[in-house]
């Protein structure tokens, strides 16, 4: 018998094939963030599991952004890279996923000639199959994948996919295609699901997550800024109304010790509105609902009304301005980030002015400014051409950069000496971090064996130092 159990063992070590690996690259946005975790628990029923390198790896996924040219650089230069992995490892399979896929296999396969396969994220429900594992996914739409999640705290919520609203500079609508909205019922289970786990931050994610639910794409066409309401399809509803519901879930119950009294509270977070979908109803929904923390990143692109028209986001400056007052009004405490595209085709000094001018108005506490990348098969490629040298562009977005360094740490001062409450996203050794309701970036510290076990929690720390883009802290006892 014991003769036996050795042998067992003995053979499980050696002769039993080892699981394989995988290891993912993502670029982008949150929703690739979200897909790779999707991606990843397709590997992980299919028997691999996650390497710790790429070198360890017998399978490598890129999933990719096409956002701009420097995103697709990165992807396009990693032909010599791989070809160093396939040299040690010749049986290694590298895939490419991800929003470059819309170049379709033959042009990619032309351009990055050590990729073996070139999948749809749609398609990743199949990637068992098509690596002739025998073992099905479970889930057969890509969405309903649950999700491998990275982190035990924070979790990502996909509500649609896809967008319909044709920013002439933008490649989303081409390569993920039209919007399609998830029905409520599966987004509020999967959000439950979460929080009875004790997840302590929720993001739903979406393109144009105000437009989550509508029927007709184009309904604002002849209403601006859409305060009238829009037919909605069945089994979804309207933005405003999934956040009212999502609000009702409650957190688990407080555990009662000094520092981790909000241990039952969560904060639900989403990315990215569309102002002209912002309606007066949706900001009366944020006031109230208990659980939004007060951040929104609410894109403005231009401040100039000639450059908006051109980049067709259906809004003016005035439009903008006038947004961003009402959410201020209802949330005085909100704070606002929004993102900036400098350098559109033939945007003229005066026209720059222009959206400088309204930046500067709008005091923003974050911004995320690009300089303009054209992108193949967009409406601005194809009618403009990219008229503003690079170095201008530069001039630009330093501009703009230093507009932003002025407002936000002006608000920032706003939180020196104020006691807030963080949640707590990294921890290394002694020094540990985490975002406001408002994501603030908070760095405080603590005594090294205690670190780690503040990792996703609520701790109330006293602001003792402001910079431009991050508070210092300590945590109050
Ligand atoms: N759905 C979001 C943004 C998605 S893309 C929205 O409606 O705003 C993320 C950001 O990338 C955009 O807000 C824009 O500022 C930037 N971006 C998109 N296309 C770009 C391009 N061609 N060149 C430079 N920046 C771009
Ligand atoms: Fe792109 Fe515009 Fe859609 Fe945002 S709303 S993803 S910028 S097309
Ligand atoms: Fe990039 Fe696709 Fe997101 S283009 S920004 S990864 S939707």
């Amino acid at each position: 018998m014991a003769h036996f159990l050795i042998y067992r063992m003995f053979h499980c070590i050696v002769f039993d094939m080892p699981s394989k690996k995988y290891f993912i690259i993502t670029f982008g946005c949150q929703m690739n963030e979200s897909d790779s975790e999707r991606l990843a628990a397709v590997l992980e029923q299919a028997g691999y599991i996650k390497a710790l390198s790429i070198e360890k790896a017998d399978i490598v996924a890129y999933n990719t952004c096409s956002v701009r040219q420097t995103a697709e650089d990165r992807v396009f230069g990693a032909n010599k890279v791989i070809a160093a992995l396939k040299k040690k490892n010749p049986r290694l399979t590298v895939m490419l996923t991800g929003c470059m896929v819309h170049y379709g296999k033959k042009e990619l396969k032309k351009r990055l000639p050590k990729f073996d396969l070139f999948l749809d994220i749609k398609d990743i429900p199949k990637l068992p199959t098509i690596l002739g594992i025998n073992k099905k996914t479970l889930a057969k739409e890509y969405l309903d994948i649950r999700p491998s999640v990275e982190s035990p705290f924070s979790a990502f919520v996909p509500i649609s996919y896809g967008c319909n609203n044709y920013c002439s500079y933008c490649i989303v609508p081409l390569a993920r295609g039209g919007e399609y909205s998830r029905p409520a019922k599966e987004i509020i289970a999967e959000v439950k699901n979460y929080i009875q786990k004790g997840y302590k931050e929720i993001w739903l994610l979406g393109q144009n997550v105000n437009s989550y639910g509508i029927k007709d794409k184009t309904y604002w066409a002849n209403k601006r800024l859409g305060n009238k309401k829009p037919a909605i399809e069945k089994g979804r509803c309207s933005f405003s109304s999934l956040i009212k519901e999502i609000d009702k879930i409650p957190g688990l119950p407080a555990i009662a010790t000094r520092r981790r009294q909000q241990a039952g509270d969560w904060w639900l977070r989403f990315t990215s509105p569309h102002p002209k979908d912002l309606s007066d109803e949706l900001i009366q929904t944020l006031k109230n609902a208990r659980h939004f923390a007060h951040y929104i990143n609410l894109p403005m692109q231009a401040g100039d009304d000639t450059i908006l028209k051109k980049m067709n986001r259906h809004y003016t400056a005035r439009d903008y301005l006038s947004l961003i007052k009402k959410i201020r009004a209802a949330m005085p405490n909100v704070a606002l980030s929004t993102d900036i595209i400098v350098g559109f085709p033939g945007e003229t000094q005066r026209e720059f002015q222009n959206t400088a001018r309204v930046f500067a108005a709008t005091n923003m506490d974050m911004a995320y400014i690009s300089k303009y990348s054209p992108r193949p098969q967009t409406v601005a490629a194809k009618k403009y051409t990219d008229s503003v040298p690079l170095a201008e562009k530069k001039k630009r977005f330093d501009k703009l950069n230093a507009i932003l360094k002025r407002s936000a740490l002006a608000h920032n001062k706003r939180y020196l000496g104020k006691t807030m409450t963080i949640l707590i996203d990294k921890a290394d050794n002694g020094t540990i971090s985490g975002k406001t309701a408002t994501y603030k970036t908070v760095e405080t510290s603590t005594a090294p064996m205690n670190a780690k076990k503040l990792l996703g929690t609520f701790v109330d720390v006293t602001i003792t130092k402001v910079r431009d883009f991050s508070l210092e802290g300590i945590i109050k006892r």
